[in-house]
């Protein structure tokens, strides 16, 4: 048998180590190798890889980023890149390769499986928690932790100067992290992509709990998240090569709309990668090297074009099309506890 590549692409996850760890393990308990490729689709373009064993794995699953470093290279965007991916698999010498990633890494692996019938599996990855086929990816819930936990500190500063601190999280088009960190810390408002901004509603909502006695505020905003549908705040206008627009910043906007409305002191808290970075936690830890090891276990089986994913508390495999659907976003559901629970 030949060699399973492991790569890991698009915005880097604290649980990536986790999964290479894993999956690292189980090929070796059945006598299998495995091979890092670096940097994300742009290592199998370019042919760039290191070499994966129990050792030099060891103690990885506990660390944040990736040791296989990531990247938004898309080996669909320019004519030529994905003949270079198909021989670079050969000249690894790779049997299967597994591909970490959220749907831009996942649907292009579904596409060279697809197109060019290579042996791809699919682990879902992304801290927006927004991918279809699966009920959780790893990375969110450390996501989740980390604004829960700033919120917290925000809020002393908050009640100590009777301000508004308007908190952004990140969360492209799927409010999860905004909806989960805000609704677990007690902030005043949620604000995500799945539903326009109603600033009147929000300044009400201020009003009422300083009416109530509270004597500050905070309002959790997803980056994504506009004021008028379709018109996203953007830091640069920089566009990454499957098309994600560089968000950030409504944060900003929203504060400032926010004063004016009220006359209540603003301040904004921009949280950006800090999202992204350190330990995992427990559960990151535990559902990523679960990932990991069936990804493996799929590969070891050569069944190919699949995706492991997490359904109720059960480890499937689902066709790794399914990655690239419709994204996952915060449900009418979720966001009526919300709403009831905050307002
Ligand atoms: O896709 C995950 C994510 O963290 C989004 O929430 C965010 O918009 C984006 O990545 C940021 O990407 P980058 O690190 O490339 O700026």
């Amino acid at each position: 048998m030949g060699k399973i590549g492991i790569l890991s692409g698009g915005g880097d996850c604290p649980g990536l180590n986790a999964v290479i760890r894993a999956a690292v393990k189980r090929c070796a308990n059945e006598g299998v190798e495995c091979l890092g490729v670096l940097d994300g689709w742009k290592g199998m373009i370019e042919g760039l890889s290191m070499p994966l064993d129990v050792v030099n794995t060891r103690d990885i699953a506990v660390t944040g980023g990736t040791i296989l470093g990531s990247s938004r290279t898309n080996p669909y965007k320019d004519p030529g890149d994905v003949d270079k991916v198909v021989n670079n698999f050969k000249k690894m010498d790779l049997e299967g390769l597994i591909a970490i990633g959220g749907d831009d890494t996942l649907g292009a692996a579904a596409k060279l499986n697809k197109d060019r019938d290579l042996n791809v599996i699919g682990v879902p990855k992304t801290i927006d928690n927004d991918l279809p086929a699966t009920d959780v990816t790893f990375g969110f819930d450390t996501a989740v932790n980390i604004v829960m936990e700033a919120i917290d500190r925000i809020r002393t500063t908050a009640m100590s100067h009777h301000r508004v601190l308007v908190v952004e999280a990140m969360g492209r088009k799927s409010g999860w992290i905004a909806a989960e960190a805000g609704l677990a810390a007690g902030a005043d408002v949620v604000l995500v992509p799945e539903r326009r901004i109603d600033i009147d509603a929000v300044c009400e909502t201020l009003k009422k709990h300083r009416a109530e006695g509270r004597n500050y505020n905070i309002v959790v905003v997803s980056e994504g998240s506009q004021l008028v549908p379709g018109d996203y705040t953007t830091q640069t206008g920089e566009i990454d090569e499957f098309g994600n627009i560089r968000l950030g910043g409504i944060a900003n906007v929203i504060a400032d709309l926010i004063e004016r409305h009220t006359d209540y002191e603003t301040r904004t808290v921009i949280l950006g990668h800090l999202q992204r970075g350190g330990a995992p936690t427990a559960f990151d830890r535990v559902l990523a090297t679960r990932y990991g090891y069936y990804a493996a276990d799929l590969a070891l089986k050569g069944e190919y074009g699949k995706m492991v994913a997490l359904r109720g508390s059960k480890i499937v495999s689902a066709d790794l099309e399914e990655a690239a659907g419709e994204l996952k976003t915060v449900n009418d559901e979720f966001l009526k506890v919300i709403d009831d629970m905050l307002s």
